[in-house]
């Protein structure tokens, strides 16, 4: 556990104005006008102008909130965090501000609502929540995925896996490819994006998670190619068969859980993380459905956990997988697994 820290005094008042006199100030603010700063970023009049004079710049917002999280969970990333969460704060006020915004514009006062939000988002991430969720957005594959708390945050190590897919679809014509815990859809959708041809399903337990898959897929342009089905593993697409099996299963064991960084364990879905007391419960059950789903000379890929390499090596020559490789991630720990059903 960390210390518990008080978030700066100017910014807990606002954030208990802005409770209270929510709905007006709501009103109020649908009223500004917006005008565009020389950088084309567009910013709410009030905002430039109207800012009582004693009121925080800038820079003290940042220093305040640096200050306050540098006694949170991760210490080490306050000031970054900082940065988002005033650009998050900002958003509403000057729409498209970025680092260099803030920079360029530290000694400019902010409006009273910006302050209060921020003490909102503070307070929220001083709990530990994700920077993701609170943004609501998380990018993989380059690409803006929505994010909640019903979905694991899609981790740049999964990035391997979509690559790995990508080199082994063009082997087959119109590639049938299966997703399986599709989360926030983040694997079905940049194969969808990788492999035009590619005809791909993702399957998903929870309709929750699904869901929001499917809002990301229409966001992006490809709810029309995925189809998203809810059910235990590959039991929504039984009877079919694939060229590819993908999947990034739960794998975290359960006996683990207290190393876990409050942000995961506290947050994310325990659904989409553990797989019984040694982390393998899921590829155990995945593997053999499979290799059942896969045509001769198709293809498993998964990602894999820290130091589960040689028992998931072993669980797919016993369901009678050949040609086992793995793929290391950039701490070249090995992270996917992939193998062909002869
Ligand atoms: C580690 S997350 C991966 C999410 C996403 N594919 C990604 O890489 O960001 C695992 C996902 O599998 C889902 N899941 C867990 N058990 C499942 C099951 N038996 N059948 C289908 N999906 C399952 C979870 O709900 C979760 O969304």
């Amino acid at each position: 556990m960390w210390k518990t820290i008080a978030i700066p005094e100017s910014l807990s008042r606002e954030a208990d104005t802005l409770k209270s006199t929510h709905h007006s100030r709501r009103g109020g603010l649908a009223h500004h006008s917006e005008g565009r700063n020389k950088s084309g970023i567009a910013v709410n009049q009030s905002f430039m102008q109207a800012a009582p004079q004693n009121a925080p710049t800038i820079r003290s917002l940042l220093s305040g909130v640096e200050r306050a999280l540098a006694g949170g969970p991760h210490p080490d990333r306050a000031r970054r965090d900082a940065e988002e969460l005033l650009l998050l704060a900002l958003q509403r006020d000057v729409p498209g501000a970025t680092r260099a915004w803030l920079i360029a514009h530290d000694k400019k006062a902010a409006a009273p609502n910006v302050a209060a939000n921020l003490a909102l988002l503070v307070k929220r991430r001083l709990a530990g929540e994700p920077i993701q969720y609170i943004a609501g957005e998380t990018e993989f594959y380059r690409m803006p995925f929505f994010v909640n708390r019903d979905v694991l945050i899609p981790r740049p190590e999964t990035e391997h896996l979509v690559e790995k897919v990508v080199t082994l679809a063009p082997v087959f014509r119109r590639p049938r490819i299966v997703d399986v815990g599709a989360g926030s859809g983040a694997i079905a959708i940049a194969v969808a994006h990788e492999c035009p041809d590619a005809v791909v399903t993702a399957t998903e337990i929870s309709q929750a998670a699904l869901e929001l898959a499917l809002r990301n897929a229409e966001r992006l342009g490809y709810k029309d190619r995925i189809r998203f089905l809810q059910g235990d593993l590959l039991a929504p697409v039984a009877g079919h068969v694939f060229d590819l099996v993908v999947s990034n299963p739960p794998y975290i064991a359960e006996r683990d859980r207290d190393s876990l960084s409050v942000e995961v364990r506290d947050f994310e879905p325990a659904q989409a993380l553990f797989a019984g007391n040694d982390g393998l419960a899921v590829y155990h059950r995945l593997i053999p459905a499979a290799f059942t789903a896969l045509v001769p000379g198709g293809y498993v890929a998964l990602e894999i956990g820290y130091g589960q390499s040689e028992a998931v090596r072993d669980l797919l020559s016993i369901s009678g997988f050949q040609n086992v490789e793995f793929t290391s991630d950039l701490q070249n720990i090995p992270r996917v697994v992939c193998a062909r059903r002869p």
